[in-house]
């Protein structure tokens, strides 16, 4: 173990702002992390920033009808904010547009390519002819080839978690324009990942079977025993950094290259302006790199990175990589497109004053091993029974008290040896745990040596003594006391607003955490403390039912939507076609009709023949709904008819107009019917 700490947190994507999802699986504990590292004194470096290129931000720009930069400067400045509001410790949040970044990622680039670590291959590639774009992986949705899921992506099925390329989907489908995409052939340049199997067998497999978390051994194991495949490290894009090579036009680097660079740049930016040598953290073994992640990012840390970087040669290789499972919200997955969150913002605007206790909560449900859930009757039971009810009720005791007998200056008594043994094993277990990544055992110690301090002052009821014997309310005063300061120096790294505070009433200085587990006097006797102040402050329901009340709104729009745009179903609208006149649309003869017949045709896969009744006539119409639905589910189906539509022969049989059809969230297409049952033959229009 090493003395210098480089702390990572995954890049946000700056196409939205942070919920409590990205804050319990990553950045509160991250912070944690960092915090204690530097209360043991060691030499740290807390690095993030916002990731600002990748389809996510595209997507987001194209929805909103505005360009990349727009979304990217929106996002990156309220994510900042958040962070900052609650009290994450970054050393640097920079962002992958920022000059820095460019240089060193093409820096990075240029390095491999010279020493020829990438294969070039002109592979066919999917492009939307509609759109005049080759499509990224995020555009491309179809059926994962491992479960089935019909809206996979083209580089992940976020159902079974396989990784993916589009070649492997089944049946592909633009985003863009919902058309089946072309392959077209384009030039790459691909990191071939099957030629790090071995490093990453023998640093992984068998060095990290004890020290890694087993979700993400697991999954390590997993795709290395299925074996890689090269991988393309640049793209067909107009959003991201430029290929640095002369036959590079319109060509950027694969965000999943750039974006972990983006620690390297904002450390570079960082020692810049801090007087420190980048390398230190970098480029010496006596740095150990530690990536705070969520578990989607698995892959993308523990096999593409250090595959880049032992490729490169002059990095070290991440330490440990601490990846958390998935936060759900009120027992729903908590998603950005069904506004399915509670926003960082948000909460800080409607409980601005308690940054710490939502810290605590996320902290006490951190999904660590599984899928955790937050409920707003929960936090607001951590709050006031753990937070005030234990926590704050110990330390204000003790004040009052202090304040009562001694005139705020801490009784002059001896420390009750167990209870000084009490408050060694705390800060000992914390320390334990938090070197293990246990951050919710860690907060049990915490909250458990405060449980302790309540039950001694019971027991001891320096409130009677007084009456009996002075110098037991000594004892147990400036016993109780030594508690008090030494949970304000050991809630730091986990709630430091109200560690701030605290320290200031007492006034003393941060301690060591080595001094914390050792140290025989927290605050010296005689020492004169401030008023006691309201640390935590209860919850009322009314502000809970708030907060339940906005959500099952949101659940309500949800429902009522009818624009079903989102990133579960992998459906983006088309913009509006060219106008039309009204006289265009009265020559439009659509009606009611019931299928009478239905038939498979033969030799197309696809095809159904239907007799159907017109009200005017009976008439053939050929349907591409064989993968839909069989003959039976359509007959004496009410649907809507194109008669007008020229007649036209489809296999050979003459089709006279079209019915009309719409496409569900998964796929599968819908006749389009009348709410009631009608006549056949209405007008329609
Ligand atoms: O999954 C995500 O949100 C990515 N933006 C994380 C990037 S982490 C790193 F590699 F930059
Ligand atoms: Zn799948």
């Amino acid at each position: 173990m090493s003395e210098r700490k480089l702390i990572t947190a995954a890049l946000p994507y700056a196409n939205g702002p942070v919920h409590i999802g990205h804050l319990a699986g990553v950045y509160i504990p991250a912070d944690v992390y960092a915090r204690f590292q530097r209360r043991m004194g060691r030499d740290v470096a807390f690095i993030c920033g916002s990731d600002e290129h990748g389809i996510p931000i595209t997507i987001r720009a194209k929805k909103e009808g505005v360009t990349p930069q727009d979304i990217v400067d929106k996002y990156h400045h309220v994510i900042k904010k958040s962070f900052e509001d609650l009290g994450i410790s970054f050393d640097e949040y920079s962002r992958t547009t920022s000059p820095k970044h460019y240089e060193v990622s093409q820096n990075f680039f240029k390095t491999l390519y010279n020493k020829g670590k990438f294969t070039e291959e002109v592979s066919e590639q999917y492009y939307d002819e509609q759109a005049g774009e080759f499509l990224a992986d995020r555009y491309i949705v179809g059926t994962c080839p491992n479960c089935g899921n019909e809206n996979a992506y083209g580089d992940q099925c976020e159902k079974c978690g396989s990784t993916l390329s589009p070649s492997e989907l089944i049946d592909p489908r633009s985003m863009l324009s919902g058309n089946v995409p072309v392959l077209k052939e384009t030039k790459n340049w691909y990191l071939p990942l099957n030629e790090y199997e071995g490093f990453l067998n023998d640093w992984i497999i068998k060095g990290h079977e004890h020290d890694w978390k087993s979700n993400v051994y697991g999954q390590v194991k997993s795709w290395l025993a299925d074996g890689l495949k090269p991988r393309a490290m640049t793209r067909d894009l107009n959003w991201g950094v430029p290929v640095p090579l002369p036959d590079a036009d319109g060509k950027v680097l694969y965000v999943w290259f750039d974006a972990p660079i983006g620690y390297i740049s904002f450390t570079q930016e960082w020692a810049e302006k801090n007087g420190k040598n980048w390398k230190d953290y970098w480029q010496s073994e006596d740095s150990d790199l530690i990536h705070f992640i969520g578990k989607d990012n698995i892959v993308f840390h523990c096999i593409i990175f250090p595959s880049m970087l032992k490729a490169h040669g002059d990095y070290i290789l991440p330490e440990n990589v601490p990846a958390f499972e998935f936060l759900n919200l009120e027992n729903d997955k908590i998603s950005t497109s069904r506004n399915w969150a509670v926003w960082a913002h948000e909460y800080v605007q409607d409980f601005p004053e308690q940054q710490d206790a939502l810290r605590y909560a996320l902290l006490s449900s951190a999904p660590e091993t599984k899928d955790n859930n937050f409920t707003w009757k929960d936090f607001q039971t951590k709050n006031n029974s753990e937070l005030v009810g234990i926590l704050g009720n110990f330390i204000n005791r003790v004040a009052v008290l202090t304040h009562k007998y001694y005139g705020g200056q801490v009784a002059d008594g001896k420390i009750n040896e167990e209870a000084l043994q009490e408050i060694h094993k705390a800060a000992t277990e914390i320390r334990e745990s938090l070197e293990k990544f246990e951050f919710r055992n860690a907060l049990t110690s915490l909250m458990n040596l405060a449980r302790y301090g309540n039950q001694y002052l019971q027991i001891k009821e320096p409130w009677k003594t007084i009456k009996t014997d002075e110098q037991a309310t000594a004892d147990s005063l400036y016993t109780a006391a030594q508690i008090s300061v030494a949970l304000a120096q050991m809630c730091e790294p986990f709630m430091p607003f109200s560690s701030e505070k605290l320290l200031a009433t007492f006034g003393v200085p941060k301690m060591n955490w080595q001094n914390i587990e050792t140290a025989e006097v927290y605050i010296g006797a005689n020492h004169q403390i401030g008023e006691a102040q309201l640390l935590f402050s209860k919850i009322e329901d009314a502000a809970i039912e708030a907060q339940i009340e906005k959500l099952e709104k949101t659940k309500k729009e949800n429902s009522l939507a009818l624009n079903t745009s989102d990133e579960e179903t992998g459906f983006l609208p088309q913009p509006q076609k060219e106008e039309i006149s009204f006289d265009d649309f009265t020559k439009i003869d659509l009606r009611t009709a019931t299928i009478l017949e239905a038939e498979k045709v033969k030799k197309a896969d696809k095809l159904l023949k239907f007799t159907v009744d017109t009200g005017v006539d009976v008439r053939t119409v050929v349907s591409g709904v064989a993968e839909s639905f069989t003959p039976e589910e359509c007959i004496g189906k009410q649907v809507m008819i194109l008669m007008n539509l020229a007649p036209r022969k489809i296999r050979g049989i003459e089709s006279q107009g079209m019915l009309l059809l719409t496409t569900k969230p998964d796929g599968k297409l819908s006749f389009v019917t009348p709410d009631d049952k009608v006549c056949n033959g209405v007008e329609i229009g």
